[in-house]
């Protein structure tokens, strides 16, 4: 099996930003109760007319400009998102299309806001297996489009953007254990249930739901905090690695009161976790890949630093994956 190893990354955030200020002005809420009860400060929202595979498109380019990899070489390509443009063509053949990635396959992967590891270890099997040499793993989520902007409880955490990373072989080091776990019996805490309303042959109305995101943060709050934990801890058991090896830990970016706790739990100085919450909300399967961006680009993670990529999402769905930086 070949070592793979994530080669460059790009992301993309659209320009305008909305701030706890902002939002107080359309729902009752407050500057404090976000900052204090979530961490976030601001969040960026698509341009008007602005959809998901513009913000994948324009990752996926980030991330080319620094690639030894060029576009019409990339073998597969991969996008997590659940707010596609469209139920299909799938975001990942329309990024195919605009980068010019003639030989590659392309499929979009929907995991919640654990879409991102979800598919850089698809990705990371396809190239360890030989099938093909290369590939592109995007995360792209517009949250905005599918908020309910009257309802206080969910409007206030997310913001839109997308983050890109190209994989391929590497000598040492590289993606070092992975760790995947759904759970299924918590389905019914997240999600957008709008099917059901738009068929003419289904005439039970108790069956339609709002077609705009539903949560109960609580309970999410509950399952979120030993679910990243757990999946650190046993990441980073799989990779024979002790806690103290881990240099920098990029969580998904949902509350920084979530990431509070798992710190805790996990026993690591939250000093080690990379956060930068309070500047883009929760970007849903974008959150690590933008974090882990920003975190190579300020020096916090180098070439050779064993770092940890942890997240919880709705579905429910886990993940961690150890990786040993390689540039
Ligand atoms: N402004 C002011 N007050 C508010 C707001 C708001 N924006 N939202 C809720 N409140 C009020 C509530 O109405 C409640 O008032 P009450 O006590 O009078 O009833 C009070 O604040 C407390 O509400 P809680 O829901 O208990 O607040 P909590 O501390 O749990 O924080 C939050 C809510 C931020 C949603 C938290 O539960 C959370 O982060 N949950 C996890 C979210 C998550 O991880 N989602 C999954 C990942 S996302 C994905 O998969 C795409």
């Amino acid at each position: 099996m070949k070592k793979v190893g994530i080669l460059s990354l790009g992301r993309y955030l659209p320009v305008q930003v909305l701030t706890n200020q902002d939002i107080e002005k359309i729902v009752d809420t407050s500057d404090e109760w976000i900052v204090s009860r979530t961490g976030i400060k601001e969040r960026r929202i698509s341009a008007d007319g602005e959809k998901t595979s513009d913000m994948a498109i324009a990752a996926a380019k980030d991330a080319l400009k620094n690639s030894v990899i060029k576009a019409e070489d990339i073998e597969a390509i991969f996008v997590a998102t659940v707010t596609p443009d469209s139920n299909f063509p799938s975001v990942a053949c329309l990024v195919q299309r605009a980068i010019g990635a003639k030989k590659a396959f392309a499929y979009d992967i929907g995991a919640a806001c654990s879409g991102f590891l979800y598919a850089l270890t698809t990705a990371k099997q396809f190239i360890s297996s030989g099938m093909v040499q290369n590939a592109m793993v995007i995360a792209s989520d517009r949250f905005t489009s599918i908020i309910d902007w009257k309802n206080r409880n969910t409007c206030v955490l997310f913001g839109d953007g997308a983050g890109a990373a190209v994989l391929g072989p590497v000598q040492d080091g590289g993606m070092l254990a992975d760790y995947m776990i759904s759970n299924g019996e918590g389905s019914d805490l997240m999600g957008v249930m709008a099917d059901k309303v738009r068929s003419p042959f289904n005439s039970s109305i108790e069956t339609a739901k709002l077609p705009f995101v539903t949560m109960n943060g609580q309970e999410l709050f509950k399952h979120a905090v030993p679910g990243m934990a757990e999946a650190l801890a046993l990441a980073v058991k799989k990779a024979g690695l002790a806690l103290d090896d881990i240099k920098c830990v990029v969580p998904h970016q949902a509350n920084d009161r979530i990431i509070a706790s798992v710190a805790k739990r996990a026993g690591i100085d939250k000093e080690r976790f990379f956060i930068n919450i309070d500047k883009y909300g929760n970007i849903s399967a974008a959150s690590v890949v933008v974090a882990l961006c920003e975190a190579v680009e300020v020096g916090r993670i180098k070439k050779g630093d064993k770092i940890a990529l942890v997240v919880f999402g709705a579905g429910l769905v886990a993940a961690a994956n150890i990786i040993e930086w390689s540039y």
